[in-house]
């Protein structure tokens, strides 16, 4: 195995898409012989509940357990709390939002959760982060923890406009935390090609930010089987549409432009050297 990328799937917006994006992403790159883990940096639990788990606080190891194991120097061990699926699932529950408090007054606070990632990295090509709504410290913590950022704008006027706020955050942390994060792309989801207002929105985000990101070709449509997905009795909150047998090409091609950008950063760097020099080699 390779250098693994880290994504974060982000943006400060709730109902964006984020967790859909991250569940369908995952499952197509997997069922493409990709090794992927998401993380659930989200003390909602909906990427856990998505993917199976509906009780999560039920779950006697999470990410906040981990996370709360680096701040005291403890072995990591994320065995314990990684499940295994058609891709693997680190949890989280209620339990990670007491995490991010304890978090405001730790030493190394802003890279606790890339020193959990750091004990797991070998075994996966990919690893998404799901990202909570907010710009707190969860998220400096994952924006310090990924190499690249997707950010899933919903056709909406309102979401377009909050991606400038999200911009000075990376910006910020870009220059104080990690030197290397790059945002991959806006990606318009939940867009109904039928109506003018999804165009206009579409043109009103290139017109704002066409020239300074990315804005994926692929728009994730509004899904119209998604009532169908949830009346045959699966997930709850997301739309795992490969896990449940269709295909979506839009989606396909997202995940593709993620694995090309997993690819270019492999060509300009050393397999494992991304965490070993940093953080003095990984613990578990
Ligand atoms: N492409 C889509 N088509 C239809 N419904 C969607 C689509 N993407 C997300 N949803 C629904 O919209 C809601 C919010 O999506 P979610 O991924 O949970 O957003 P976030 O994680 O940003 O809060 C969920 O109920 C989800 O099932
Ligand atoms: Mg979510």
């Amino acid at each position: 195995m390779g250098v693994t990328s880290i994504v974060g799937i982000v943006n400060q917006k709730g109902g964006t898409g984020k967790t859909t994006t991250c569940v369908n992403l995952g499952v197509d790159l997997a069922h493409e012989d990709s090794k992927v883990l998401l993380v659930d940096c989200d003390p909602h639990g909906s990427l856990t509940i998505s993917l199976g788990h509906p009780q999560p606080d039920a779950l006697s190891v999470t990410l906040a357990d981990l996370m709360g194991r680096a701040l005291n120097d403890e072995p990591i061990k994320p065995e314990d709390a990684i499940l295994h699926h058609d891709v693997d699932l680190l949890p989280a529950n209620i339990s990670l939002a007491g995490m991010e408090v304890s978090l405001v007054n730790a030493m190394s606070r802003e890279t606790t959760l890339k020193r959990v990632l750091a004990t797991c990295i070998r075994d996966y090509d990919h690893i998404l982060l799901d990202c909570s709504p907010s710009l707190g410290m969860l998220i400096v913590n994952a924006l310090a923890a990924s190499d690249r950022i997707i950010i899933p704008v919903q056709s909406q006027y309102l979401s377009v406009k909050g991606v400038e706020q999200l911009m000075s955050t990376v910006a910020c942390v870009r220059k104080n935390i990690n030197h290397r994060l790059k945002i991959d792309g806006v990606l318009l989801t939940m867009v109904d090609s039928r109506t003018n207002n999804s165009r206009e929105i579409a043109s009103l985000l290139w017109d704002t930010y066409g020239s300074r990101i990315r804005i994926f070709d692929a728009e994730i449509p509004r899904f119209v089987r998604a009532a169908e997905i949830s009346a045959a009795g699966s997930t709850q909150l997301c739309l795992g549409l490969r896990r449940h047998g269709y295909h979506c090409e839009e989606v396909r091609r997202c995940a593709a432009a993620v694995q090309a950008g997993a690819d270019v950063e492999a060509a300009g760097r050393q397999p494992q050297a991304q965490y070993d020099g940093e953080l003095g080699g990984a613990d578990s």
